[in-house]
């Protein structure tokens, strides 16, 4: 497996607790964390693997350092990248939205030519829409730290092993 780009915010809560799993769940040599607030195109290209955190905020929109990185995304060829995304989000909150920026931030990196990889089932959540959402799927690893923190650790471990077979 290529070494993976795990790029989050270093500045959020929960993100970051997840992220922590993310790192304790592959070998130290196998995963780098990079700050979603500091990425260039050079350093997210640089990586065939990589796990993208990407918590949803404003009814359904992108925090301001990913919109921030969106222009720059436009132009990237990502041909070849396997591309897993992780957000929290708040299904009781949010019903209409719950973990959007999951979906808008993987329908981007697609157009882009990058596969994703990492889906889930949506079983086991209620909420009544999300752009994350592909059937009886979501496009990556939904995490509700407002009304379900219990289960993430073991949805996100059960993710990572799911992403060691899926990654090149
Ligand atoms: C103003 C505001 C807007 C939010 N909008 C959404 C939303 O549209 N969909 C959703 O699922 N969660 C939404 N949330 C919940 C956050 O995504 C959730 O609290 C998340 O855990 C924040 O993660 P972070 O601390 O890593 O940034 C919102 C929270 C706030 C405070």
């Amino acid at each position: 497996m290529k070494k993976i780009g795990l790029i989050y915010s270093f500045n959020t809560t929960k993100t970051t607790q997840a992220a922590r799993h993310i790192l304790e769940a592959f070998d130290k040599d196998d995963i780098e964390a990079v700050n979603a607030e500091d990425i260039t195109e050079e350093k997210f290209t640089g990586f065939s693997n990589l796990i993208l955190g990407v918590p949803t905020w404003f009814d359904g929109e992108l925090p301001n350092y990913w919109d921030e990185f969106l222009p720059a995304m436009e132009e990237l060829d990502l041909k070849g990248k396997k591309i897993a995304v992780f957000g929290a989000g708040d299904q009781k909150g949010y019903p209409e939205n719950f973990v959007d920026a999951i979906g808008i931030i993987a329908e981007l990196t697609e157009e882009k030519g990058a596969e994703i990889v990492g889906f889930t089932s949506t079983k086991g959540y209620a909420f009544e829409q999300s752009r994350a959402q592909r059937g009886d799927k979501f496009c990556g690893l939904a995490l509700d730290f407002e009304n379900q923190s219990s289960k993430n650790k073991e949805r996100i471990a059960k993710w990572c092993e799911q992403l060691k077979k899926e990654f090149i």
